[in-house]
This record gives C-alpha cells, structure tokens and sequence, in this order.
C-alpha cells in the first residue's frame, strides 16, 4: 500500500510522533511506502512529497512542530481541487491519505473522502475542541505550559501588588483557560463559552486585597468575551481562513482593571509558546497510539472516518461526528470551577 500523510492547520506538539508512528506501523508491520506532502493540503493539491522511510522519522518524537510544515486551508480553493481528487491520487499514486489536522483540516478530509478518496484521519489541536474524542494531543503540552506561566506570574505579582492578565489560546472553546486556571489556582477564569462581567472580577481582586492578598491572576481564553454592555469591547473581523481576527482581550480587560481598580495591571500574552517546542509524554503516547491505529484502519479499508480517544481505547469515528460541532466546555465543567469564575 502508498500511503499519503499531511499535516494541516495550525502546527500542535505531537505532529511527529503521528508521523513517525504512522511510518513505522506502515513500513515494518506491512511493507507499506509512504509519502509525506509538504506544508498541509497545498503540497496534496501541487504534487509536493518526499518519500518517509525509517531513516526520514528517526529522532523526532520528542520535536515539536512538523517535519512537513504545516498551511491553513483556503476552502474556496480547495472546494474546487477536490473534484479532481481521485485523478490527484492516481496520478501522484498513492491509495490512502492520512491527514492530520484541525477542525478545518477535518472537514477537508471529509470533502475529499465525499469525492471517493480513501481517507483516514487523525485529530489534532491543541485547543481540544473537536467532538467525538475525548482528547486531543497537544492539549496537555499546551496545559503545562500555561500552567507554568500562572505559577511564575504569581510570585511576581505578589512581589509588586499587582493583578495579572494571562491570555491564552482557545478561540471557541476555553479549555487551555479552564485547565490551567484551574492548575495554576488563577483567582478568575474568562471562557469564550460564558461571557463575562469585569465588575465580577473586580470584586474578587477587592475581597484578595481586603483579606490580606494583595495581588490576582486572572486566566482569559483569547476568544472571551465581555457580556454586553459591561466594557468596551468589539469584534474582529473575519479572515480569508474563516477566523476572526482577535482584537487582544487579555491586553483590553488588564486596561480595563487597571482604571477601575486603580491599582497596577498587567497582560501577558502566550500566544504561539503554547504551541512550540517537546510534547508532554502524555501527548507523546497518545500522538503514537493515533498514528498506529490510522494504519490499521487503513489497512481494514476504514475509510471517512478519524482516530479517536474514548477512556483510555482508541476507536474510529465518522468524520462527519467531529466536525459538525465544536466541542466546548460544558456547563458542569464551568461549575467546578466556578469559585473563580
Ligand atoms: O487552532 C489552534 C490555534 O492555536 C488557536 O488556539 C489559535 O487561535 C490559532 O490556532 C492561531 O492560529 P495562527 O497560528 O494561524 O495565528
């Protein structure tokens, strides 16, 4: 068998362990050849791929980034390629595509598998928000590393009486905030899912002070909102991806607190950090576990559908269940946290 695979969408820790796990199941278990397009659907569609022996995935397990770069996808363009999908595999010769990818990466997939290509997919992102599993790997590097910051920010914080704004990814669905808010014990959590009231925030950051702590870290999810009417905040607009174009909440809401508090705000934005650098062991395992389990389902002619974690099981899932939802943080899961919301 020639198996094609991509990585598409924006680059997650973990991208290399799929690969090098899908290289080493295909060519020792089953002799299979594979070949790996360069920078997401834009090599599919142009015809540019390399060859991906043993040799081509030793050592990157623990890199993060992609050895195959990575592009976001323009859905008009792409729309239009995939009538040609089919003739697009016979001619490069390949009988199977793995993409990895996002949620617009996914409903690519699906385009292509409707159009009659042989399509595995495997999820990744590292905000966590696809449907149909339970995870998805690059979160819990993510997680770690907001963590930390939370941590670190605390003691200096502490040191000069200031309240802190830490912002992290999470465009739709907020569970970078959640989780490391809830890791890190920031003193506020703001979640794309439930727009907030700076006033609520406000109290917190007075009832700290009046009780002897005199500073805060408060968590926001890069696409939270305040609720209407409550502070001075728009909308970006959308770009050629499909994305809205964020206008800095974190920086907007420590200028806010600032004035209203009267006391020192700061904001810190992670942004791109989180996604850089080694994958947690955890995201490591899982990332492998994916890529041997859409090798499989390759070889069982599983097509149309994606890896998922369900527990601790890996099954396969329709393509369609993942991405006619995004998966956000629930209302319960809000509750357990809500002493800092
Ligand atoms: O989808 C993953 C993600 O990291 C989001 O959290 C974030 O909004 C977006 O990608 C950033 O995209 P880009 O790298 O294109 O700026």
């Amino acid at each position: 068998m020639r198996i094609g695979v991509l990585t598409a969408g924006g680059d997650c820790p973990g991208l290399n362990a799929v690969i090098r796990s899908v290289v080493h199941r295909a060519v020792t278990h089953y002799g299979d050849e594979v070949l790996g397009f360069e920078d997401g659907y834009a090599g599919l569609l142009d015809g540019r791929y390399r060859p991906l022996d043993l040799n081509a995935v030793s050592g990157i397990l623990s890199r993060g980034g992609t050895i195959l770069g990575s592009s976001r996808l323009e859905r008009d363009k792409f729309r239009a390629a995939c009538e040609n999908a089919k003739q697009l595999a016979e001619e490069i010769g390949f009988d199977v595509l793995i993409p990895i990818g996002g949620e617009g990466t996914l409903t690519a997939a699906r385009m292509l598998s409707d159009a009659g290509l042989p399509v595995v997919g495997v999820p990744k992102t590292i905000d966590n928000d696809i449907s149909s599993t339970d995870r998805t790997f690059g979160f819990d590097t993510a997680v770690g590393v907001a963590t930390e910051a939370i941590d670190r920010l605390k003691t200096t914080a502490e040191s000069h009486q200031r309240v802190m704004v830490v912002e992290v990814m999470g465009r739709h669905a907020g569970w970078i905030a959640l989780e490391s808010g809830m890791a890190g014990g920031a003193h506020g959590i703001c979640l794309p899912e439930r727009p907030f009231d700076p006033a609520d925030l406000v109290t917190m950051v007075e009832e700290r002070f009046a009780r002897g702590k005199k500073f805060a870290v408060v968590c926001v999810a890069e696409g939270a909102h305040p609720a209407e009417g409550t502070m001075d905040y728009g909308k970006g607009e959308i770009d050629q991806f499909g994305h809205e174009r964020f206008l800095g909440i974190g920086t907007a809401l420590a200028h806010e607190l600032e004035h209203r508090l009267g006391k020192e705000a700061r904001p810190v934005i992670l942004g791109h950090v989180q996604r850089g650098g080694t994958p947690t062991a955890y995201d490591r395992v899982l990332a492998t576990r994916f890529g041997w389990h859409a090798v499989e389902a390759a070889h069982r002619a599983e097509y149309g559908k994606m890896t998922s974690l369900r527990g601790t099981d890996i099954t396969m899932v329709p393509l369609k269940d993942a991405i006619t939802e995004l998966k956000t943080v629930p209302k319960d899961r809000m509750d357990e946290a809500e002493s800092v919301f």
